[in-house]
């Protein structure tokens, strides 16, 4: 995680938990909280699914593939704000939904529309690559890529407002991926940003329509 992401966190008066099931990762993250003396962070090393406190705004960053239902799943139980930026989703078919009852496609909209077996075939196609640019040769490709990566979107968010839970759910992108044609190498390009900028929003029924308003002008939403 970036030393800015952090040092923003400290200045907002809530507390944060952040989550890693990674030993490596949990403990640098847990380092630099120590190093930057943050004291609203708490860092916890464990799945996502087996989080058990209440809380009221979830946000995942890049959380790999069935990562990402599992931190929705955990906001809609705790009737929870949510914001996912998801990541890849090519591997959901081999990853365990069964233990953490994670069904694929996620809503009944998408479930009445294709098969589970229709469903892993778009997970694999939309699992686009961070590195492949809009010069490439295969743009046509790359752009079917990204249309079969928001209907993946589209079915968590279909799966939110069909909980009931929700009256606004989104799905936009945050942070539009530009190249720099000054850098040929892929490895320069994606130092600006990551076209895997894919985010979905829901805001529960229960907050006040003021905040509501404020989180969809924050994403630029009419
Ligand atoms: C692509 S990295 C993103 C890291 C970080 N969120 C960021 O944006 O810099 C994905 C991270 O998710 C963690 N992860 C994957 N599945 C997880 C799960 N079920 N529970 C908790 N962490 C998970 C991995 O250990 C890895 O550090």
């Amino acid at each position: 995680m970036e030393n800015s992401y952090l040092l923003s966190l400290q200045n907002i008066p809530y507390h944060f938990i952040l989550i890693d099931n990674n030993t490596h990762v949990h403990s640098i993250i847990q380092k630099k909280c120590s190093d930057f003396n943050i004291h609203n962070i708490t860092t916890l090393q464990c799945n996502i699914q087996d989080f058990k406190d209440n809380f009221d705004i979830g946000i995942s960053i890049h959380a790999c593939g069935l990562a990402t239902d599992f931190a929705q799943f955990q906001c809609i139980q705790n009737h929870a704000l949510f914001i996912c930026c998801s990541c890849c989703v090519g591997k959901i078919q081999t990853q365990q939904q069964s233990i953490y009852s994670i069904s694929t496609p996620r809503s009944k909209w998408l479930n009445n529309i294709i098969q589970s077996d229709e469903y892993f075939q778009l997970c694999q196609y939309a699992d686009h690559n961070a590195t492949t640019t809009t010069h490439s040769t295969d743009f046509i490709i790359e752009q079917q890529k990204r249309y079969c990566k928001s209907v993946l979107e589209w079915d968590r968010c279909m799966y939110a407002l069909e909980s009931g839970i929700y009256d606004v759910v989104f799905m936009t992108r945050v942070i539009p991926y530009t190249e720099d044609p000054n850098h040929s190498s892929s490895a320069s390009k994606t130092l600006f940003n990551s076209p895997k900028n894919d985010v979905i929003v829901g805001v529960p029924k229960h907050w006040d329509d003021s905040t509501k308003k404020a989180i969809k002008q924050a994403f630029a939403i009419p």
